[in-house]
């Protein structure tokens, strides 16, 4: 089977498709690389340079598959309180150019990259499919209003699972290299405490939360078992259905333990410092993942120390090209 995988050559997409690729699928990249990167595409994937906003350039795209994984997106909350008219244009507008492409040609196997980010604040922890969406920044009500619009495409016979995912970390060392995270700037933990030396400390916000050792947890799961799930929700999907399922660990880790386990990886200390607390940022987040579990079958294998470990051997490895 054919799988368009719009942003494929971000983050998580160029993974996705690296996987997709080894397990035997043929795949199609939709990207317009302003934000990921063309040589991080396997060179056996088709790639097509352009918008989800453009409608040509999706019907390009689509043509011969037989489902879409959707990553294409703006995903940087800061940048979407400063730019909220950009995030509903690529988010929303294109997300709905894609679905109206994928009805007009008979596409109709979606999953769709949804967010954590839908839940807002979370009232009680871990975080369930049902708990309440009150997103707290126009980046995570993009993503709401995607899901709802993918559910109101269901009930015309699209099959799709909106994945919510946590914090997604980790590299993969592909056939023809490490994928690894690339974000300008980068605003995830992992790669950022790597990178920390003595004139650039990492930033903490904050060591006053209400937690045990006063930083905030988060849930993070390693992109290799992110992408097992996407495979798992590909062969799942019914139609006429729209399930919504989250995708972490199903534990958390404090800012302190997740520094302290980079610290054993690379054998030295990582320069803190510490700083105020960022307004919205939520204590505690963590999934509830007993709905991935039962419906996709899925269960992530990799633990912190892993995601770190893997992600300072990718960073080593582009240091040293
Ligand atoms: N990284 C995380 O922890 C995380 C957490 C929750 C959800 N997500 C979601 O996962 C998806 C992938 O995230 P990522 O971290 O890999 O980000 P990324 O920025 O690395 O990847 C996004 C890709 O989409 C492409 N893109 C952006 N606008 C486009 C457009 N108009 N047309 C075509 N391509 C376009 C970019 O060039 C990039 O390659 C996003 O939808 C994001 O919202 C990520």
């Amino acid at each position: 089977m054919r799988v368009l995988v719009t942003g494929g050559a971000g983050y998580i997409g160029s993974t996705a498709v690296a996987i997709l690729l080894e397990r035997g699928y043929e795949v199609t990249v939709l990207d317009d690389c302003s934000t990921g990167h063309f040589e991080s595409v396997p060179s056996s994937a088709k790639f097509i340079s352009g918008s989800i906003l453009d409608s040509k350039a999706l019907a390009e795209a689509l043509a011969d598959c037989a489902a879409v994984i959707h990553f294409a997106a703006k995903s940087i909350v800061g940048e979407s309180v400063e730019k909220p008219d950009l995030y509903h244009e690529v988010n929303v507008e294109g997300t709905r150019r894609l679905l109206d492409e994928m009805a007009r040609l008979g596409v109709s196997k979606l999953v769709f990259s949804s967010t954590a980010a839908t839940y807002g604040e979370p009232e009680i922890i871990p975080i369930t499919e049902e708990s309440p969406t009150v997103p707290t920044s126009p980046y995570g009500r993009t993503k709401l209003e995607v899901d709802q619009m993918i559910t109101a495409e269901s009930r015309l016979g699209l099959a799709a699972v909106s994945l919510r995912y946590f914090n997604v970390a980790g590299a993969f060392n592909s056939k023809s290299g490490w994928l690894t995270e690339r974000h300008s700037p980068e605003t995830h933990l992992i790669p950022n405490l790597l990178r920390a030396s003595v004139a650039n400390p990492l930033k903490v916000f904050g060591n006053d939360w209400p937690t045990a050792d006063g930083t905030c947890i988060r849930d993070y799961v390693h992109v290799v078992d992110l992408i097992d799930a996407h495979i798992l929700a590909l062969e799942k999907l019914t139609a006429s259905k729209h399930e919504i399922i989250n995708l972490g660990s199903g534990g958390g880790y404090s800012v302190t333990q997740v520094i302290d386990a980079a610290a054993k990886v690379v054998g030295s200390d990582i320069p803190t410092q510490i700083s105020a607390r960022r307004s919205g940022d939520p204590a505690v987040l963590i999934a509830d993942i007993s709905k991935a579990k039962k419906v996709l079958g899925w269960i992530p294998t990799r633990n912190i120390k892993d995601m770190v470990s893997d992600t300072w051997k990718s960073q080593n490895a582009s240091a040293s090209k």
